[in-house]
């Protein structure tokens, strides 16, 4: 049936797709903007202490004499020492002209920092302008400081690396937790196949376990199909049930008047043709009553009226109303009952069984042989009843619960073919089974197990 269903892609691996894909854009831009936000701090704090620098070697500078004196602080320079040993380059400026440093360091004063290319490195420089107010004319002091930026590089690739570390470890985590929450969601579709599929075919009662939000709607229309099956099953058996007892009624009529006529009757020829027709009433009598607890069982099984059953009492009244029939055929019963066996269940669909086995042992074994019952309660509780005839056919044995089914060994025997059908249903209705097999001393063996 399965292979009726038309499927697309995998909902499991779309939605992993979708969120293992979010997961990775997420890890990069993370990746981004924490490594953009890092370099501008470092490269703030490198300003913080090139600007520091600056202004301490700017407050040396004093008009002495109308003439510039800068006593250089060395601590403006040493203040810039780092671990990779960046290089310093400063320059001082007299009203734009050079007074000393390094020539080159390109001053621009309205910004105060920039970066720039310098003796083969990049540099950042920073510069700040003082003026000094003499007697005589004013004096713009400009002091430019500039560092490379190995250890500033050295910093950002440090946490660059850690930040590419932690942006795998968010993927990772997120790729897991995108799996666990895929899993999770199409867990619950899942079970709901599992309690779909467990289900027996008879079983068409509607769920009733809680399910998400977003499946109540297909679950809401699974429960209204079946539903409808349910009813139109029941309708149907409703009708079989109807038929065959209304058939019933007017056959036992046609049968007794058959049978007055049968005594009346003289003639071989007319009463073969009566015989004939006896057997063809008793024959449809046969199928509706068999129709009928067919029906019953179908009916009982969905709402089993379940007591506490003792097998044991149910089986003895039982052989004991089938003994007139037993008689007849000079067939003895043994019922073996050692222990105490109780069983939670339906004691009409019970009987119903037992009844129909029993039947059948009484139908198919020879004259005057011993029908065994046997009750046994480990290691299950089983009822089974052998007999000492042909057995069953063995290349039939398989189908032989099927519904309408009948042997080839039949030899003549009047029946329908739903006997065994009515015992596997209501085994199967008490969670058991029917076993069918054959003895090796000879002889059928139908066993109820529950
Ligand atoms: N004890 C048995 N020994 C040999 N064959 C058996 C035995 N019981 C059943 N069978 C075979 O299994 C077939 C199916 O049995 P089942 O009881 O379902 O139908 P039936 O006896 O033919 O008809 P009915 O519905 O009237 O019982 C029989 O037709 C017969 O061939
Ligand atoms: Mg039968």
């Amino acid at each position: 049936m399965t292979g009726d269903v038309v499927v697309s892609r995998s909902l499991r691996n779309r939605l992993a797709m979708i969120l293992t894909g979010g997961a990775a854009v997420l890890a990069i831009v993370l990746f981004l903007v924490v490594r953009a936000y890092a370099a501008q701090i470092a490269q703030q704090g490198q300003d913080n202490i090139l600007n520091a620098s600056v202004s301490s070697i700017l407050d040396a500078a004093v008009l002495r004499d109308g003439e510039v004196e800068l006593d250089f602080p060395y601590a403006a320079l040493s203040m810039l020492s780092t671990d990779a040993d960046d290089r310093v380059f400063y320059a001082v400026y007299e009203d734009g002209a050079l007074l000393s440093g390094y020539d080159g360091l390109d001053t621009q004063d309205d910004e105060a920092f920039r970066s720039m290319n310098y003796d083969g490195s990049t540099v950042r420089i920073a510069t700040a302008t003082r003026t000094l107010v003499g007697a005589n004319v004013p004096r713009r002091v400009t002091v430019s400081v500039a560092q490379t930026q190995d250890a500033l590089s050295g910093t950002l690739n440090r946490i660059s690396t850690n930040v590419a570390v932690f942006g795998a470890g968010f993927f990772a985590l997120a790729t897991v937790l995108s799996f666990w929450a895929t899993s999770t969601t199409i867990g619950q579709l899942r079970r709901l196949t599992t309690s779909v599929t467990r289900r027996g075919p008879q079983d068409l009662s509607p769920f009733t376990k809680p399910v998400p939000t977003e499946m109540g709607p297909l679950v809401g229309s699974l429960n209204n199909l079946m539903f409808r099956l349910d009813q139109s099953l029941k309708q149907s058996e409703e009708f079989i049930a109807e038929a065959a007892h209304r058939v019933r009624t007017p056959l036992a009529t046609v049968r007794s008047y058959a049978e007055a006529t049968f005594q009346r009757v003289e003639n071989t020829e007319n009463r073969d043709a009566l015989r004939s027709m006896m057997r063809a009433i008793d024959e449809s009598s046969r199928a509706a009553g068999q129709l009928l607890d067919h029906a019953m069982v179908t009916f009982r099984a969905e709402n089993l009226d379940r007591i506490d059953v003792d097998l044991n009492d149910l089986l003895r009244d039982l052989v004991q109303r089938m003994t007139p029939v037993a008689d007849m055929r000079d067939v003895d019963f043994i019922l073996d009952a050692a222990a105490p066996a109780h069983l939670h269940g339906d004691p009409i669909l019970l009987q119903n069984a037992f009844r129909n086995l029993i039947d059948n042992a009484l139908k198919y074994a020879p004259a005057d042989s011993i029908v065994t019952v046997r009750v046994q309660t480990a290691p299950d509780l089983s009822v089974s009843v052998t007999d000492q005839g042909k057995g069953f056919p063995p290349s039939e044995i398989n189908k032989l619960a099927d519904r309408f089914v009948r042997g080839s060994d039949t030899d003549g025997q009047i029946g329908s073919g739903l006997g065994l059908t009515i015992a596997r249903d209501v085994a199967a209705a008490h969670g058991g089974a029917l076993i069918l097999s054959n003895r090796s001393e000879g002889g059928a063996c139908a066993t109820l197990q529950f």
